[in-house]
């Protein structure tokens, strides 16, 4: 079966509590394929760009603040149905309802400090894998 792909960044707090290679090992382990991979810190624009579909949103501000405070890990992973199992994966946005195994449930401290961010269409996953890497960087 065709495989697709999906954008993944590891949040600051996922950085900072060192869970960087527990999660990709995880990533891995449940059959990904890394495509392309970086550590890097997005600038308060580049946050603001990035969550824009979120710009109206009360928590917008805070967003922004957290994803800016520190580096994050940037992938591009590929599988099949990779957006909507990387989605599974990683579990419900707020992590007292992720699912038990799920990296969330696993990492995630709160609402807001979530451990990771999952693309949530293809669509969307070519635009964030576009935002973090040129065609060179993706194998
Ligand atoms: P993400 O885009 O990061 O993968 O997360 P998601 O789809 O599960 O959730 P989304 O609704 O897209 O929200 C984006 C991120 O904003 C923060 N958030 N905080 N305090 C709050 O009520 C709140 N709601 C959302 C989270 O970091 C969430 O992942
Ligand atoms: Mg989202």
């Amino acid at each position: 079966m065709a495989t697709n792909r999906t954008f993944t960044m590891i949040k600051p707090d996922g950085v900072e509590d060192g869970h960087t290679g527990a999660i990709l090992d995880k990533i891995t382990a449940s059959g990904f394929r890394i495509v392309a991979l970086k550590k890097t810190q997005m600038t308060v624009a580049d946050a603001q760009e990035f969550y824009s579909v979120h710009s109206e949103r009360p928590f917008y501000g805070e967003l922004v603040e957290f994803m800016t405070r520190g580096p994050v890990v940037a992938a591009v992973l590929e599988k099949e149905n990779a957006v909507a199992d990387f989605r599974t994966l990683i579990g419900a946005t707020n992590p007292a309802d992720a699912a038990d195994g799920t990296i969330r449930k696993m990492f995630a401290k709160s609402m807001g400090e979530n451990a990771v961010h999952g693309s949530d269409s293809d669509e969307n996953a070519a635009i964030e894998s576009a935002f973090h890497f040129s065609a060179r960087e993706m194998f």
